[in-house]
């Protein structure tokens, strides 16, 4: 008979705000979690960049190490867990602990998008299980849904707000409460925002996540480098305002859809109508709307960032993986397969709704000549809208568009920023049914 081991060894590599969840989700369920699953999940080794940092996590210091190769070296770790972010030396650690026959549980969304090949190969070649559920969209189980639930259906497209710090800035902007810089430091203090909170805010920890969900939901390989990317710095709030009276709300969003021509994969601030699933997603919430060939349309909503939600995220994986050790289950291969690589679309091959605000000189024959110039570019005008005008000063002029290919749009652009009536470079922000 064999003798299962129900004891699985963890190290934990990074006790940070989600490393400190993981660590105090173990000690608080532990028992919960071995009634549940009939496995115990004891963490053996913690590696720490410091050991002189206060820590809100109460570990032995028995346990507590600066060196990785403590883990790695450790026979009675079976899986890694790495929470400290970033590709490197997450990528080379990675690496090593496949090599090394150890399980891997990752957070880590810049390293999956940008380095995914190589990691997914490694795990692969060794025949290790590699879990990142808590790499998208923080407590919500979309990975496991798209990989597991969802895996009998074709994914056609979806639309994602994964980012929460973003969320949370546009929800405070949206609903007036306080401004962008107090919405950013709030999500900083609550431990939502990355380290460098640039990728927050310029749309990139939103790319990772859609280059890991593209991957997934498409099965294909994604260059991430080619994503489409723009973040919400330059959002104003008179565009906001502008797009509440119209009855949207404006939203940073993944977006992925497969079209003939290739992915359809981007990142940017998206106007929706207040009546769709998403408009309703605010704060920190992360939320993601797909559609499944067999299964429709369906909705993911939770929290997306956070100490906990995230942590829980990770120890699901844990569980998974300790199960499969315990029952002698070998790890599967069919999502480390190296998929295909499809082409993603450079923005001019896209094709959208536009608001558009222009800046003009209150003047007989200025709208009629913006009007001209879109239509001579094959775009279609859904609506205009003339805010109120100043005698001095130059006047929002806001269009609506029927869809149009973006390099169209940009072509009229072109001609309608040179003109010396229109006083600002024009906004434009996509809209999405
Ligand atoms: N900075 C990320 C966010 C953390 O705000 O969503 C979760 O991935």
């Amino acid at each position: 008979m064999t003798v299962r081991k129900k004891t699985i060894g963890i190290g934990l590599l990074g006790l940070g705000t989600v490393g400190t969840g993981v660590f105090n989700i173990l000690k608080s369920q532990a028992a919960q979690i071995e009634k549940k699953t009939g496995v115990r999940l004891e963490i053996r080794k913690i590696c720490v960049r410091s050991l002189k940092k206060h820590r809100a996590a109460r570990a032995s210091s028995k346990v507590i190490t600066t060196r990785v190769d403590d883990i790695l070296n450790d026979p009675a770790v079976d899986i890694l867990v790495e929470l400290i972010g970033g590709i490197h030396p997450a990528k080379e650690i990675l690496l090593k602990a496949f090599a090394a026959g150890k399980h891997v549980v990752t957070a880590n969304k810049a390293l999956l998008a940008e380095e995914g090949k190589v990691i997914f190969l490694q795990a692969a070649r060794h025949s290790r299980s590699l879990g990142f559920e808590a790499s998208v969209c923080g407590g919500i189980p979309i990975i496991q849904a798209i990989r597991e639930g969802l895996a009998s259906n074709e994914i056609s497209h979806f639309l994602g707000i994964v980012n929460g710090t973003c969320n949370s800035i546009l929800s405070a902007m949206t609903q007036g409460s306080v401004n962008f810089e107090t919405a950013l430091r709030q999500a900083q203090e609550k431990g939502y925002a990355e380290s460098d909170s640039r990728l927050d805010v310029d749309g990139i920890d939103s790319a990772h996540k859609l280059a890991v969900l593209a991957r997934l939901a498409f099965r294909t390989e994604v260059d991430f480098r080619v994503i489409p990317v723009e973040g919400i710095r330059s959002l104003s709030a008179l565009d906001i305002q502008y797009a509440k009276e119209l009855g949207y709300v404006i939203k940073l969003l993944a977006i992925g859809k497969k079209t003939n021509s290739g992915l359809d994969l981007r990142v940017h601030p998206t106007m929706l109508p207040t009546d769709h699933p998403l408009a309703n997603v605010w704060g920190v919430y992360n939320a993601v709307f797909l559609h499944a060939d067999q299964a429709g349309d369906m909705l993911f909503y939770g929290r997306g960032a956070g100490m906990l939600p995230t942590a829980s995220a990770v120890v699901g994986d844990m569980i998974e993986i300790a199960k499969k050790i315990h029952d002698g289950v070998s790890s599967e291969s069919v999502f480390y397969e190296p998929p295909q690589k499809r082409k993603v679309l450079p923005i001019g091959e896209t094709v959208s709704k536009y608001y558009l605000r222009f800046q003009v000189a209150d003047k007989p024959g200025v709208l009629g000549r913006i009007a001209q110039t879109l239509g001579r570019n094959g775009i279609s005008i859904l609506s205009v809208h003339q805010k109120e005008s100043h005698p001095t000063q130059s006047v929002p002029v806001v269009i609506l568009t029927y869809q149009a290919r973006e390099s169209h749009l940009r072509a009229a652009l072109r001609m309608i920023d040179a003109q010396k009536e229109v006083k600002e470079k024009t906004v434009v922000i996509r809209v999405e049914k």
